[in-house]
């Protein structure tokens, strides 16, 4: 919008009539976004004006305000609040689908819960919230509960009892597909803050779990999370792409969430579009393909490795587990089956939806 004011400035404002610019462009967000009827909207902000003192700049208020059409048609960055980059990379890996993402980046994400079934099943859980004047909409996923009213975590029933986490129903996947075998050695290497090592400990209470990171500082929110859910969450520091913190023993499951662009959570973290930038994408793949091929040494034969991103770009994704393999003689993956997302080459790819959860990858690998 502001792309679109100063188009419409012969010269831009000085730095004390600031509050200017921003009073027109409240009008003209009122103009474009909302219900207040146009007239309104213009008169009340040339009110605005005089009354910041600016007599002298209510035709000028007057002029922009009037005629709207006249405002340039935003570009598609200037619309969709994203930097060129990530917009010419969407429209360039999903032609179909780029105006849809999007236009949900910039709606609000739901509030999604994950159920502890420990304590009772989803379903029972939605009456309770019901009766409580919360209602909330099943996910696929059998304990996965969607608030139609998001609210503070803290103000639902059964939080201090570890009843649910707050967790979207695409992060919730992971630990899904991961599916390790009961007493089994399970490896979470890249863990913190921790939100789906809880999820496998809540979900398979006798798995031998090792939680590691590079950033244990990110770890608090887990160990407080841990506190309140009643798990033995134990966080180490340690870089998952080298040995050292490794006793040598094979793990039978590998669960690398590896550090990503976060493309697939705008809603949630609109920063990324300012604080990413496609050089950081390429950063992160070297990363990516460090952590998976030092990880792959330590899984035992017959082993899952399940890798996943919140990112939507393929350069994160696919192409990280093609790097891989063509590099990987005893590696195979293993098709995903599933109604949602969409089949890439190597994995499943979910989009963000409207309403609906976050864009995330998801690539299981086998070792032979
Ligand atoms: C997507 S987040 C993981 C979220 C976590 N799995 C959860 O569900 O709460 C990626 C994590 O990778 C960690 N990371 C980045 N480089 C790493 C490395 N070399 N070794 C281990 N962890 C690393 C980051 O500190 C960050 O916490």
């Amino acid at each position: 919008m502001s792309e679109q004011l100063d188009s419409r400035l012969t010269k831009p404002l000085r730095k004390k009539d600031f509050d200017l610019y921003c009073l027109i462009l409240v009008g003209a967000y009122q103009l474009q976004n909302t219900a207040i009827a146009d007239h309104a909207a213009v008169t009340l902000t040339v009110e605005a004006a005089r009354h910041l003192g600016k007599q002298w700049a209510c035709g000028l208020v007057n002029a922009i305000l009037r005629n709207p059409q006249a405002l340039l048609e935003p570009s598609v960055e200037a619309q969709f609040e994203a930097p060129s980059w990530l917009i010419r990379s969407i429209q360039h890996h999903y032609p179909d689908a780029a105006d849809n993402i999007f236009r949900t980046n910039i709606t609000r994400a739901p509030m999604t819960l994950r159920v502890n079934q420990n304590r009772q099943p989803a379903m029972s859980f939605a009456q309770i919230l019901l009766d409580q004047g919360i209602p909330t909409v099943p996910g696929e996923l059998s304990n996965a509960l969607t608030l139609v009213t998001p609210q503070a975590a803290n103000t639902i029933p059964g939080y201090s009892k570890g009843w649910f986490t707050v967790q979207d129903e695409a992060s919730q996947r992971v630990a899904h597909l991961l599916a390790p075998k009961p007493a089994t050695r399970v490896l979470d290497a890249c863990a913190s803050p921790g939100i789906k090592a809880l999820q496998l400990l809540e979900a398979h209470k006798d798995i031998h779990l090792t939680a590691i990171d590079v950033d244990v500082t990110r770890g608090f929110y887990g160990v407080s999370e841990s506190r309140r859910l009643g798990l033995p969450f134990e966080l180490r520091e340690g870089d998952a792409t080298l040995r050292n913190w490794w006793d040598g023993e094979m793990f039978d499951s590998i669960l690398v969430d590896a550090p990503c662009t976060g493309t697939g959570t705008l809603r949630r973290k609109p920063d990324i579009k300012l604080h990413r930038s496609h050089e950081d994408m390429f950063d992160l793949q070297r990363k990516q393909r460090e952590l998976l091929s030092n990880l792959w040494n330590m899984l035992a034969s017959g082993g899952t490795l399940l890798y996943s991103t919140c990112s939507i770009l393929p350069d994160e994704n696919d192409s990280v587990i093609q790097h891989f393999l063509d590099q990987t003689t005893d590696a195979s993956t293993v098709p995903i089956a599933a109604d949602w997302g969409r089949a890439t080459l190597f994995g499943r790819q979910c989009l963000p939806i409207e309403g609906g959860p976050d864009g995330f990858f998801y690539s299981r690998i086998t070792k032979l």
